[in-house]
């Protein structure tokens, strides 16, 4: 509350017409059908409206404890708990009866299955456009529940997937003597460990990398440091 609080006193004085808190589907200022189409159509058809994924409990049983299906499900995160919202009771576990209210809990009301650079600058935009709540899900293990956020509008940068190897790796701006800084993988967004592994071994290389497979290397295993089990021979990642 104490950091909102302060974020909010420093938006309010940059921008006064902007208020404290993002806008909500029970406010007035929140985006119109007409604005969510626009987004659609901007990202060429990437957007999606989901439910929890508990809602579809009649084929999901089989998938549920699968951490690589979780990833590219944008109405799941790998921890049950991150996609309820407890202070207003709305949950939605496969356990549950089937008579009982299947809330939408933390669970992202639009994800935005982005496929590229422009897509993902379109969606930002439109958030700022319309104050919204914005968060990042790339394979939604992070343990503090940031991938996902009660009435928000999510990233998901899963199905970004390009890889590109290199032998001699040349930084942007590196002088132009031709001798590059040796041998480098650049990946997008939503690559995950196992790929990236796959894709470092057909070069005969190997990569500092986390021990779960289904983990986003170029995500929140980087900002958190990037711990392997290769780390004390070569560092973090
Ligand atoms: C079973 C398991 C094993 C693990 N093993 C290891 C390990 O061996 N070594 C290790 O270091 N860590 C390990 N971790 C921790 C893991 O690295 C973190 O949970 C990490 O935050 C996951 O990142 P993600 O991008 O895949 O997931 P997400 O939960 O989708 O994202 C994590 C955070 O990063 C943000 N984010 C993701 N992508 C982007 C992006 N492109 N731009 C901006 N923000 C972004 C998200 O918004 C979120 O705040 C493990 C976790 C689990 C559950
Ligand atoms: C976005 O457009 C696609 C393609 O027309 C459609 O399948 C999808 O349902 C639309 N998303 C929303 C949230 O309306
Ligand atoms: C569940 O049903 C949907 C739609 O019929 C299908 O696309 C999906 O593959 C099914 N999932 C499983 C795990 O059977
Ligand atoms: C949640 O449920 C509990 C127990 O039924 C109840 O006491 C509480 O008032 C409910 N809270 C909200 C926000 O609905
Ligand atoms: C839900 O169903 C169970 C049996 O499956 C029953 O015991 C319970 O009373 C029902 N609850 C409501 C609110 O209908
Ligand atoms: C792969 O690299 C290792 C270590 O440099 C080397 O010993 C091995 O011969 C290489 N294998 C191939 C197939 O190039």
């Amino acid at each position: 509350m104490y950091r909102l609080a302060v974020i909010g006193s420093i938006l309010s004085l940059a921008i006064p017409t902007l208020g404290l808190c993002r806008c909500r589907p029970h406010e007035s200022c929140w985006s119109s059908f007409q604005d969510w189409l626009a987004l659609n159509n901007s990202i060429q058809g990437q957007l999606v409206s989901v439910r929890p994924v508990a809602a579809k409990c009649s084929n999901v049983s089989a998938s549920w404890p699968d951490p690589f299906w979780r990833a590219a499900e944008p109405s799941a995160v790998q921890w049950e708990n991150w996609e309820a919202w407890p202070e207003r009771n709305q949950t939605c576990y496969i356990e549950d009866r089937q008579n009982t209210t299947c809330g939408q809990g933390r669970v992202s009301l639009y994800p935005a299955k982005v496929e590229s650079t422009s897509q993902i600058q379109e969606t930002v935009a439109f958030v700022k456009r319309h104050n919204l709540r914005l968060v990042i899900k790339n394979s939604g293990h992070d343990f503090l529940g940031r991938p996902s956020a009660p009435e928000s509008l999510q990233i998901s940068t899963h199905a970004t997937k390009d890889i590109e190897n290199f032998d001699k790796f040349m930084p942007t701006g590196a002088p132009k003597d031709g001798v590059g800084e040796g041998p480098a993988i650049t990946i997008a967004a939503g690559v995950s460990i196992t790929e990236l592994y796959a894709a470092v071994s057909r070069h005969n290389r190997s990569v500092i990398a986390g021990a779960s497979g289904s983990i986003g290397a170029g995500g929140g295993y980087f900002q958190g440091g990037g711990h392997s089990v290769f780390g004390v021979w070569r560092g973090l990642a």
